[in-house]
């Protein structure tokens, strides 16, 4: 659309224009903002299908194409070329570190990975059997409650703690949830040790024994961060913009994120896709689940198909397909059969008329849980994984939104369709 305004005749043959936005890159976007005062109605977007809930720099989608940015830089660019780490900072801060800019980031990140002792009491009350992400919401929303010295929003340095705060310190209650269910005793984190190395011996070492850690794994654990980091005004992204909007501290706001995450539609997908295939089982039964997804009586969908935005393939399932081929390369072959049987029902699926016509291809949870459950994780941590990823997505939406002087409280309105006004009967007349 090249005019810069989008003229409304309403039923009473009154017109207005409303003014056309355009973006750096993509669709224009109509500004509604003052519809309600001068038409006195609403946009109606249940799901927000065509709503844009905010305007951003950070991270860029073309679902058409397939494409996906952050400030600009192509995600299979980061994947081949990057870090964590240095993702991290080019989300928070806009632009690649220089060397020593990631030397003192990493060097932050890094010595700030301990726990406050006292939160890991906390995991002295949870049941052994709690679910893990119900242990991450829970620890880190207390993180307001151990970290209060610097919950000035309105205070650079401030938003700045809390960004490192959350990506240090995640991986270690992260590592705690794992070691409550597995029953063994918590491992400290070890400063001397990458982002990711760290993450693995927190998971795996036991004080018995010397842990090695595979370097390979690292790597497989360092891209999918990279490609879970962000992916713009996704469900528990702007769960964290909406909450933190009103002006809660911001570890609030990341546990509101979490809490949304966990649901199937969204992170809780990657545990779905290994539940599906063990159940699947078998190539033989591939038809049968493939037909259970396109008949509309049976409530089963292809867990890992299917996106809101991408309609083409999404650039990260591709990424990490071929990361499961180089990680069981090394491995071994035990997780083989798993990642085989998802290879042929993407196959099956992608090659199906119902899933060609409704541009359903394999999203960034079909394959991630194949490497995780490689690397030797359980299902139940696979969206805790996720949440270790996008933890510095949230944290720089959070930042941007709450650094924007136009900000205000994000508070949707409703189409009512309850009952009009009626009068209280007493209850002995009901
Ligand atoms: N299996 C079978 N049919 C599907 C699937 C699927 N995985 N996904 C979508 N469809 C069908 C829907 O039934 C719908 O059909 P209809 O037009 O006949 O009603 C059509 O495709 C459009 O799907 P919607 O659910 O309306 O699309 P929406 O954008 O609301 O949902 C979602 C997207 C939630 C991801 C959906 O595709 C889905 O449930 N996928 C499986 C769960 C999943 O993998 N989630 C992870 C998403 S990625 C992430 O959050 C990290």
């Amino acid at each position: 659309m090249s005019q810069d305004a989008f003229r409304l005749l309403n039923p009473d043959g009154k017109e207005m224009d409303l003014p056309v936005r355009s973006g750096t890159i993509g669709p224009d976007v109509i500004d509604i903002a003052r519809l309600y005062r001068e038409q006195g109605v609403f946009t109606y977007d249940p799901g927000y299908v065509s709503t844009g809930s905010c305007a951003s720099e950070i991270t860029f989608i073309d679902g058409e194409k397939g494409v996906l940015m952050y400030r600009g830089y192509p995600v299979e660019q980061l994947a081949a070329h990057s870090s964590f780490l240095e993702v991290s900072y080019l989300l928070l801060h806009g632009n690649l570190p220089t060397a020593s800019e990631l030397e003192g980031f990493d060097r932050t990140i890094r010595t700030h990975t301990m726990l406050n002792e006292g939160m890991l009491n906390f995991f002295k009350g949870f049941r052994y059997d709690a679910h893990p992400m119900a242990m991450l919401s829970a620890v880190v929303g207390s993180m307001s409650a151990y970290y209060h010295d610097s919950l000035d929003a309105s205070n650079p340095e401030h938003r700045d703690i809390f960004a490192h705060r959350i990506l240090a310190k995640l991986p270690t209650i992260a590592a705690a949830a794992y070691k409550l269910n597995k029953g063994q005793p918590f491992i400290y984190p070890r400063n001397d040790l990458s982002y990711c190395e760290n993450m693995l011996q927190m998971f795996f070492a036991v004080p018995a024994e010397p842990y090695e850690i595979d370097e390979v794994a690292a790597e497989a654990l360092d891209l999918l961060f990279i490609l879970h980091a962000d992916h713009e005004q996704n469900c528990s992204t702007s769960t964290v913009r909406m909450a933190g909007s009103s002006g809660a501290n911001p570890y609030s706001a990341i546990a509101a994120g979490i809490a949304a995450l966990w649901g199937p539609a969204h992170g809780g997908a990657n545990e779905a896709v290994l539940e599906m295939l063990e159940e699947i089982g078998d190539a033989s039964q591939i038809g049968k689940y493939v037909k259970k997804a396109i008949d509309k009586n049976d409530p089963f969908r292809l867990m890992g198909f299917g996106h809101r935005v991408y309609k083409n393939f999404d650039p990260r399932a591709t990424i990490i397909r071929d990361m499961c081929h180089k990680l069981l390369a090394k491995l071994g072959r035990q997780d083989t059969p798993i990642f085989d049987l998802a290879l042929e029902l993407e196959q099956v699926a992608l090659k199906d008329d119902y899933f060609i016509e409704k541009n359903l291809y394999p999203n960034v949870d079909f394959y991630s849980g194949i490497i995780y459950r490689a690397l030797g994780i359980p299902t139940s941590m696979f969206t805790v994984m996720f949440a270790l990823g996008r933890s510095v997505g949230w944290a720089a939406h959070w930042r941007e939104m709450i650094a924007d002087p136009k900000g205000r409280i994000s508070r949707p309105r409703q189409l009512y369709l309850g009952p009009e006004q009626r009068d209280y009967v007493p209850i002995e007349k009901r």
